[in-house]
């Protein structure tokens, strides 16, 4: 029997600014759940990261179902209620749609799903980031999937060996899903060209080229794209299968220590390094920095164990500070060059209208004879 896992995450209010959801509020959430789901869920967790609630629930209706997406979007109402009663900031801000219309994509809340063929051992990875985009997952599950330098399975386990297939969407496409399969390692310089430019083709899953099976979703949405005006930053979760045919934890969460630059941070218009944090961690500094975290499971019958985290490992205070004076060099300069995002990812359009005023004032001048006249 197949097992669908869904994660959902909204941000619906935090406390002091955009930092973290109260525990009113995550009560609210929780509650709604437990009370609610009548039996629909096999299993279910709720945490947060930065300001963000996920919802990770493990079920048998399949990828795209309306009551499983309905739970979690009266859940994130139940607890709008409570953010608004508390005057914590941005209620409800990830809901954009006033009633709930058979499924949460395009509504606002982020969504990750995957039907899986439950394995007698199914370990697998949950990732929440706040202050970025889904394509900040781009070169952490490139470097896993794709790269032998990362990834020693790929050269060591006959079962991964055969690469793996990449589904890769146009994010700024908004007619429908505008996506590419291509497969590794045959076509990992095109996969490559795509993934360089984060902001604009994103992973959307990973799947063995062995078994068929899938190891990776990750939540595409762009908050931009369907609000079509900055509502916050998209702040992606992923769900990532690992061991066996897949990349084994380990692989999957090296390369978090580079702490690569993403877009995010203040006001979701800067270039700031991501920060691997542990589960329930606010943001701070700058809005940011962004950070992601990630709760490792287990399943048996669709029964959760509990949460490993991940980034709670004493190796990842380290790789912590480097990122903090990474992202204390680049802010050092300010809104100067590649610190801050290119014009068209900039969330907020007052510098637009500023840039409006300043183009009605430029002049052509027409070489030193015209200036003589
Ligand atoms: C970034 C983010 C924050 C806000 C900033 C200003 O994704 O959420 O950096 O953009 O705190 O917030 P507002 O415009 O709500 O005052
Ligand atoms: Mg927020
Ligand atoms: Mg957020």
């Amino acid at each position: 029997m197949k097992i669908a896992l869904s994660v959902i995450k909204a941000d619906v209010g935090s406390i002091g600014g955009h930092l973290l959801p109260s525990a009113q509020l995550l009560e609210a959430v929780r509650r709604h759940v437990d009370q609610e789901h009548r039996g629909m869920l096999l299993d279910h967790r709720i945490t947060f990261t930065g300001d963000d609630i996920a919802i990770l629930m493990t079920h048998r209706r399949g990828v795209g179902a309306r009551e499983i997406h309905k739970l979690a979007w009266d859940a994130f109402v139940a607890g709008t209620a409570v953010a608004k009663a508390q005057g914590l900031y941005g209620a409800g801000q990830d809901l954009l749609k006033d009633a709930f219309s058979g499924n949460v994509h395009g509504m606002g809340p982020a969504v990750a799903e995957m039907e899986i063929e439950e394995r007698p051992a199914e370990p697998f990875l949950l990732f929440a980031a706040d202050k970025t985009d889904p394509g900040a997952y781009n070169l952490p599950l490139y470097l896993a999937f794709a790269d032998p330098m990362n990834t020693p399975g790929l050269l060591l386990a006959p079962s991964m060996a055969k690469g793996f297939r990449f589904v890769i969407m146009d994010v700024d496409y908004t007619e429908g899903d505008r996506i590419i399969e291509l497969n590794t390692p045959e076509d990992i310089y095109g996969i490559a060209a795509l993934l360089r430019d984060p902001e604009r083709y994103v992973v959307e899953s990973v799947w063995s080229r062995h078994s068929g099976e899938q190891a990776a979703v990750v939540s595409t949405s762009r908050l931009h794209n369907i609000a079509g005006k900055y509502t916050g930053k998209d702040d992606p979760v992923a769900l990532v299968r690992v061991q066996q045919s897949f990349p084994a934890t380990g692989e999957v969460i090296a390369p978090y220590a580079i702490g690569h630059f993403v877009g995010g941070g203040m006001r979701g218009s800067h270039q700031v390094p991501l920060l691997p944090v542990p589960q329930g961690t606010s943001v701070s500094y700058f809005d940011g920095p962004p950070v992601v975290s990630c709760a490792a499971y287990s399943m048996r019958d669709g029964k959760l164990s509990e949460c490993a985290d991940a980034f709670a490992h004493p190796f990842w205070e380290r790789v912590r500070a480097r990122v903090a004076d990474k992202a204390i060099e680049m802010r050092r300069q300010g809104f100067f060059g590649p610190a801050m995002l290119p014009m068209a990812e900039l969330e907020y359009t007052g510098i637009m209208e500023t840039l409006d005023a300043l183009d009605r004032r430029f002049q052509v001048r027409h070489g030193a004879e015209a200036a003589a006249e």
